[in-house]
């Protein structure tokens, strides 16, 4: 009985039943007009869906879908964020293999208003009304994969091992160990001070691996906050961390599947996350944050650092087990200071690289300014002696330079008058510590006023910026997380500034 007559005669309606038949026939009609209709349980697992959206997906007997996971059924689907975060998603693109669809996602809510489940309809037809919007989208898409597709190319090594120029007995076995390391699929630890080649190599393992044409991913743990350190290693699920969008990110173990994770500067990993990095390397899978759900990688690991990382570990700011799981293959770049012979074949072949860079004829340099360069300590080791030619081959028109144009670009840590303790590292040992072999840069010194007339402010500033924090770092030994303590800044803002100051090198 859906009518009820009145004491007066009036006929009244059935509320109740209105309300239900519209939801049914809302049902209906949406059901006929869309190509794909499901519906899902609280957990987003599949309960019900139409034979031709099973069969789009694969499923000939729409009934084997029942009971899966929801993105077993339909990959991309957001139909578990529906079911946990109650909010239905009126309007989006679903990616298929195929044609991309609209389609909206509803939840299912109960008495109480607790949702219950969702439903969701695909409505490929209207396709055809969304035209503009659609070309729109697909315009996008395209650039997208442009974006990705340079991407590709940024996460190939840059470098291989003829990239790394040095024929001195140090530098011969370092480049050995490199070659040997490459063929192996054990951790490699980088050790050396800082501007020493460590990213250098990483890139020519990785390109010598039997992963090189897989992505080789970079976290330079220092540059990146300690709040957001686990979300960038391990991803992170929608909605599971303020900042990220809702759609929830990609962590770099999973970005690294099949290829290489360079950790640069592990030394500054706070303690929390090295716990997790060692559970992930030892069973080769992690939780991206706020998700349930287990992601596995497979990942060959480069860690590198200028730090001393059994100093670390005898502080017990470095877990010990973390060092010894990563201290399999160890490899120690020398200083430049203990490869002198590395010297001069290091200048022609960078002043060769920015010269023809920079579209101009190979600059030479004369022999004073050569005898000034090997005079030279080198405490940021080969990044200072790019830096340094960089400079002379952006600011100098000559094709011949000399010493008297040179020398005002070593800048604060011109050479040290104190000799210079030659070769004290042993091939494959630990490298001395910065401060014994360098006497003269670890000392304090005045920053210099740049001679004024040729210099815009800027450049000025530059150059005032530079040698601040090649001093604070030589006064750490080149620990960054260190010199950015003592002169107030944080790590983060450290390294943006060496990057800038160094044209990013
Ligand atoms: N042996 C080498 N031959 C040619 N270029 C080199 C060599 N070693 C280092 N370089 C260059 O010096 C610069 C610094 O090298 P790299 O970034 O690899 O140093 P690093 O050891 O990672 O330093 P940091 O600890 O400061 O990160 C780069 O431009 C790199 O190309
Ligand atoms: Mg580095």
């Amino acid at each position: 009985m859906h009518k009820i007559a009145d004491p007066g005669g009036a006929l009244l309606f059935d509320y109740d039943y209105v309300a239900r038949r519209g939801m049914e026939s809302l049902f209906r009609t949406f059901e006929n007009f869309s190509e794909g209709t499901f519906v899902v349980d609280e957990h987003a697992r599949v309960v019900w869906i139409n034979k031709r959206y099973a069969a789009r997906f694969g499923f000939t007997n729409p009934q084997d879908a029942i009971g899966l996971d929801c993105e077993q059924v339909i990959p991309n689907s957001l139909m578990r964020e529906v079911v946990t975060t109650g909010k239905p998603i009126l309007l989006d693109l679903l990616e298929t293999d195929r044609e991309p669809m609209i389609v909206t996602r509803l939840p299912i809510k109960d008495d109480n208003g607790r949702t219950i489940g969702g439903v969701g309809f695909a409505l490929f037809d209207e396709l055809k009304a969304l035209t503009p919007i659609f070309a729109h989208y697909s315009r996008a898409q395209a650039e997208l994969a442009a974006a990705r597709r340079s991407l590709d190319h940024a996460r190939r090594a840059k470098y291989t091992f003829a990239s790394f120029v040095g024929a001195s007995p140090a530098a011969q076995e370092v480049k050995r160990q490199a070659r040997r390391a490459a063929l192996v699929e054990s951790p490699v630890l980088l050790l050396g001070e800082t501007g020493t080649g460590k990213e250098l190599l990483a890139h020519g393992i990785h390109a010598g691996s039997a992963r090189a044409e897989r992505p080789l991913v970079t976290v330079n743990v220092a540059a990146i906050p300690d709040t957001l350190l686990e979300v960038e290693f391990f991803g992170a699920a929608p909605g599971a961390y303020t900042g990220v969008d809702r759609k929830g990110r990609v962590g770099k173990f999973e970005l690294a599947d099949g290829g290489t994770l360079f950790l640069d500067e592990i030394g500054d990993m706070p303690l929390a996350l090295q716990s997790k990095l060692l559970r992930a390397l030892q069973d080769r899978e992690f939780e991206p944050l706020g998700s349930n759900r287990i992601v596995r990688s497979d990942v060959r690991i480069i860690a590198a650092t200028s730090a001393d990382l059994p100093a670390l570990v005898a502080e017990g700011r470095f877990r010990a087990d973390l060092y010894y799981r990563l201290n399999v293959l160890s490899i120690n770049l020398p200083p430049l200071r203990a490869r002198r012979a590395d010297l001069l074949p290091l200048v022609y072949a960078i002043v060769e690289e920015l010269s023809i860079k920079a579209e101009r004829h190979p600059m030479g340099l004369r022999d004073d300014a050569l005898q000034l360069l090997s005079d030279y300590d080198w405490p940021g080791n080969v990044r200072e002696l790019r830096n340094v030619l960089e400079r002379v081959v952006m600011l100098c028109d000559e094709d011949s330079v000399d010493a008297a144009t040179l020398a005002p670009l070593l800048g604060a840590r011109r050479a040290s008058p104190v000799p210079v303790v030659e070769p004290v590292t042993s091939p494959g040992e630990p490298s001395a510590p910065a401060a014994e072999t360098r006497p003269a840069a670890a000392a304090p010194m005045p920053v210099p006023v740049p001679e004024a007339p040729a210099q815009s402010y800027a450049a000025a500033m530059a150059q005032f910026e530079a040698a601040f924090l090649g001093q604070a770092l030589d006064a750490c030994g080149g620990r960054v997380a260190e010199a950015a303590a003592r002169i107030g800044i944080s790590r983060a803002a450290f390294y943006k500034k060496l990057a800038a100051t160094r044209g990013g090198l």
